[in-house]
């Protein structure tokens, strides 16, 4: 049996090369699209190969709400326990043999990460035509990166952690960080992000949409717009019209995955 933790899963993902980040898209993808026309009413439960029934979700009386989320593709099922407390969000993937055997256990922060990233990347690709994130950097096709938050202390750790990193490997993106706290004219400054914006990640649990749909009308044009941060129905990245503006070109992942 194997048990990786955070720290190995971390050193794990850090080392793949480009071809396995793209061998993952297309699993990742390959299951979406099979998961989507299995679902269709047409086909029988019993010719089912993947299973991903609702996740079950309660809080305990100190306050702390397990989650527990199912899912078989008949090869392999798994069970991802996260628990999101007074101190924090812990989880783990339990991953079975389809008789039914424990083959391992994987500290589920970090997959979870990536996957979703994964999952954006992979609708992106499909909108673009484009292989991935490196290439449009390094082709200097995406020009400016702005990561945008609420607080200003993230920011500052992803400074420390990451953005110097990134700046060093693509010289020739501009890559900035604006936050709300302590910004003079933090609507103006979002107004002329927005407008200039071509693709858009929003990852909050705001109960307030982030951005108004009046924002990207001011500057009309197809816009990419990646949103995975809601979880709950009170929560909501934007408001109803960005939502419907997509129209038929929109494609929803659900924070459903596993
Ligand atoms: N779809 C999926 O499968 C999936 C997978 C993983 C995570 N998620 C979701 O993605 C989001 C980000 O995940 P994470 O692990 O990065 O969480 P995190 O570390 O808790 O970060 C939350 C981020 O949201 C911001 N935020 C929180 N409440 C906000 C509000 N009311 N208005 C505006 N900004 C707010 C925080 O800003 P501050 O720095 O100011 O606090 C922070 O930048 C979460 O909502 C999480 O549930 C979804």
């Amino acid at each position: 049996m194997h048990i990786l933790s955070e720290p190995d899963v971390s050193r794990i993902f850090r080392s793949l090369t480009q071809k396995q980040c793209h061998a993952f898209i297309g699993v990742l993808g390959s299951a979406l699209v099979g998961y989507s026309a299995e679902s269709k009413p047409t086909v029988p439960e019993s010719e089912k190969l993947i299973h991903q029934p609702l996740r079950t979700v309660f809080t305990t009386k100190a306050n702390n709400s397990c989650i527990f989320m199912p899912v078989s593709d008949t090869t392999t099922s798994a069970v991802k326990v996260v628990t999101v407390g007074n101190s924090g969000i812990q989880g783990t993937i339990n991953i079975f043999s389809p008789e039914g055997r424990l083959q391992g256990l994987l500290a589920a922060a970090e997959v979870t990460a990536f996957r979703t990233a994964l999952a954006s990347m992979s609708t992106l690709r499909e909108m673009y035509g484009m292989p991935d994130l490196h290439y449009c950097f390094t082709r200097t096709l995406i020009r400016r990166v702005t990561f945008i938050n609420r607080g200003r202390q993230r920011l500052d750790e992803m400074e420390r952690d990451v953005l110097g990193e990134l700046r060093k490997r693509y010289p020739n993106v501009s890559i900035g960080t604006f936050a709300k706290e302590g910004a003079a004219d933090y609507d103006g400054r979002l107004l002329s992000e927005l407008q200039a914006a071509d693709a858009i990640f929003s990852c909050t649990p705001s109960s307030e949409p982030n951005f108004k749909f009046e924002a990207l009308q001011s500057a009309p044009k197809q816009r990419f717009i990646s949103l995975i941060g809601s979880y709950k129905p009170h929560m909501h990245e934007i408001d109803t019209e960005t939502l419907l503006s997509g129209g038929a070109r929109s494609t929803l992942i659900p924070n459903q995955l596993v």
